[in-house]
């Protein structure tokens, strides 16, 4: 659904009549588009303490190809980042002949060598300088170490404040850009890149104000994949994929290089064929919720030698308040949303279905997390979506699967499009980029989870909801 607000907003009269009025300017948002570059202009990198990432970043700032300036505070990053054949040079606030003038695309802050809160002036003084100078659809990362891995409890507040940080970063910068945190499990260094790739790029355009955690990978060491096709080889399910986000998630999988097996109720089997006709995918018709899908699923996928991704993302809302809620609304949400989900799991893992390397990746809400006016069974299904996610992350990793969720805020489909004009307003405004998200960028965040690459990401919900106020 298009978003006339936006359209106006950003023609040359609605900008000044906005202006004028003091209404959101909000920007239209960069997204990525294959064979583009990361990142299209320079990352400022700056560090507080003794950092302990420089290398593996200058190696990952090689490899993806982006331009990068040291902050006055990391003087070490010029040679670093020269050893590794980066384009270099000094920036800083009071260092104006180096700094001045020059637009950042990125700010990159290596956190993880603070100790405490005694050295947070760093951090204090790269984003002070920097600020300004970030170019609309801007991107800032901050990596930091796991509070709960801190051995000095002094460390850990100093990480655990980074959060704050961050949030406020991502509400502060505006113009369509972001922020987001890392935890980093020491010793997981290789595990970084995927995510790095994925929030320093469009692909991240509808993602702020989140906590990534990254540990050791779940299946050894990192994939050395084809950052063009990083799913080529891959088999994906993606169930609900006849329209909205789960046709975006198809297609944006089959860019990625994935082979797809597209499923959504029989009902839907003509818009189901032709996106699968479309993506060179092939189509299954079948209700999730049925007795038999999991084992037909399970069948199938022996057939086919095994798939590499299950993506959960058939959902249905069935509004009313639980007074007003009939037996049969409350209990096809449950069983679509949620009792299918791990059903088709268990059946998929215990059987062999997914093949080693296995991910499973789940579509949540933010109404599982905030709970939302007239959807106490939506957001029970949602809120259980999280609760399966985490529960099965340990053990899925001892069998080199992960399994995690995205959550999306108010994205553009037919779901939203019926929600009321005044709620849907509200949706789509109250966020730090001042719009609906588009289904294309919650499937970029599933694909990002669904790499060979993101063996190191497990157990996590990350939300595609443009830091919305909602549930923060
Ligand atoms: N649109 C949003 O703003 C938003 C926000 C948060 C979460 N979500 C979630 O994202 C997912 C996709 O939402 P959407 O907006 O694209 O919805 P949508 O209604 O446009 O598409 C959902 C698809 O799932 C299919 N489906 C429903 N029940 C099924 C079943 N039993 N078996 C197989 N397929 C089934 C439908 O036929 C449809 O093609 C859902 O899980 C939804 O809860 C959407």
């Amino acid at each position: 659904m298009n978003d006339s607000y936006l359209e106006f907003a950003n023609s040359t009269l609605g900008g000044r009549i906005t202006g004028l009025l003091g209404l959101p300017q909000p920007t239209p948002l960069e997204r990525y588009q294959a064979g583009q570059p990361v990142i299209k202009g320079p990352v400022l990198v700056g560090a507080g303490g003794a950092p302990e990432l420089l290398d593996p970043l200058a190696d990952m700032f090689a490899r993806i190809g982006a331009q990068t300036l040291a902050h006055r505070s990391l003087p070490q990053w010029t040679s670093v980042a020269n050893a590794a054949g980066l384009l270099t040079g000094r920036w800083g606030g009071e260092d104006v002949e180096s700094g001045g003038g020059v637009r950042l695309k990125g700010l990159l802050f290596d956190a993880t060598g603070l100790a405490d809160v005694g050295q947070s002036e760093a951090v204090y003084k790269f984003f002070h300088d920097a600020a300004r100078s970030l170019l609309p659809c801007g991107r800032i990362v901050i990596i930091g170490r796991p509070p709960q891995e801190c051995d000095d409890p002094r460390q850990a507040t100093v990480m655990r404040a980074l959060e704050g940080l961050t949030r406020s970063l991502g509400k502060e910068v505006k113009r369509g850009a972001n922020a987001n945190l890392v935890y980093l499990t020491r010793g997981a260094e290789p595990q970084l890149e995927s995510t790095l790739r994925f929030l320093l790029s469009p692909r991240s355009a509808y993602v702020s104000g989140q906590v990534v955690r990254i540990g050791k990978a779940a299946d050894g060491d990192a994939a050395v994949i084809d950052w063009d096709a990083p799913l080529a080889g891959r088999k994906v399910l993606v169930t609900g994929a006849a329209r909205g986000i789960g046709a975006a998630i198809a297609e944006v999988m089959a860019r990625d290089g994935a082979q797809l097996v597209l499923l959504d109720v029989p009902q839907a089997a003509q818009d189901l064929e032709a996106v699968a006709a479309r993506l060179g995918g092939s189509a299954l018709a079948l209700d999730i919720a049925a007795a038999d899908t999991p084992q037909d699923l399970l069948g199938a996928a022996l057939a086919d030698g095994g798939w590499d991704v299950v993506v959960h993302n058939a959902g249905i809302t069935r509004d009313k308040t639980i007074a007003r809620m009939r037996p049969d609304q409350w209990q096809s949400v449950v069983n679509i949303n949620l009792a299918a989900q791990e059903r088709i799991n268990d059946a998929m893992v215990q059987g062999g279905g997914l093949r080693a390397g296995g991910r499973i990746v789940c579509v949540s809400s933010i109404s599982g997390i905030a709970g939302n006016m007239g959807q106490t069974n939506y957001a029970f299904s949602k809120a259980g979506v999280i609760g399966m996610v985490q529960s099965h992350a340990p053990a899925l990793a001892l069998r080199g699967t992960t399994i995690n969720a995205v959550a999306p805020g108010f994205i553009e489909t037919q779901m939203t499009a019926a929600v009321p004009f005044a709620i849907r307003e509200a949706g789509r405004r109250m966020n730090s980029m001042g719009q609906g998200g588009q289904p294309q960028d919650v499937a970029e965040a599933i694909a990002w989870l669904a790499s060979p690459a993101s063996g190191g990401i497990n157990g996590n919900v990350v939300r595609v909801c443009g830091q919305s106020l909602i549930g923060a």
